[in-house]
């Protein structure tokens, strides 16, 4: 079985650092950690299993150039995909944000990547529950679920390890099978 695929997509750091300690719980399954932007559309879809994590940025929007970044991101990879077809990947997303400078766009981006990647064909995994958080609106939220983890760094710093360890233990059997 080939390794967990890993990408993320950052500004300072913090989506990096969410990625990599992913990887350490999930061990040996897992590859390690890979910045979107430093990677290649090959080296990216030679994985069947994809953990998938990036920072909303700009207004509700993925990491790119139109927010500043000065390399490449998930804004410039998701347009290669066009003519991907993703059937028979199964994905998992984790998004970061910030829930009180941002209540009317928090996490977005996990959305954004969601249907991006559903509309290719892959199959999506690891919904989490709205319950503990406090914004207003997010293109992330499906009922009273999140499209992928969810993380706060700003105001919830405490509660991401045991909200990562859970996700894991959630999507572990639909990522390893
Ligand atoms: C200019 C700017 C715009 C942001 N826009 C949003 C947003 O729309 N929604 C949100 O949830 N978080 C937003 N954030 C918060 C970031 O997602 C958060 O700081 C995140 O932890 C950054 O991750 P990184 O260190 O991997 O870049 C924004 C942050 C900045 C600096």
């Amino acid at each position: 079985m080939d390794k967990i695929g890993i990408f993320f997509g950052t500004d300072t750091g913090r989506t990096r650092l969410v990625a990599k300690q992913i990887a350490k719980k999930l061990g040996e399954v897992a590859a390690a950690p890979v910045n979107i932007g430093r990677t290649t559309l090959a080296d990216f879809l030679a994985h069947d299993r994809l953990i998938v994590g990036s920072p909303t940025l700009g207004e509700g929007e993925l990491p790119g150039e139109s927010t500043g970044l000065s390399q490449p991101s998930w804004e410039e990879l998701l347009p290669q995909l066009a003519d991907a077809d993703l059937s028979g990947k199964t994905v998992a997303i984790f998004g970061l944000g910030d829930q009180q400078k941002y209540p009317d766009e928090f996490v977005d981006a996990i959305g954004i990547l969601h249907d991006a990647f559903v509309a290719r064909g892959a199959n999506v995994v690891g919904r989490w529950p709205v319950a503990g958080y406090e914004f207003k609106a997010s293109r992330a939220v499906d009922g009273d679920h999140f499209l992928g983890l969810a993380i706060d760094q700003h105001h919830q710093a405490m509660l991401s390890e045991s909200r990562i360890d859970a996700w894991l233990e959630q999507i572990k059997p639909e990522l390893l099978r």
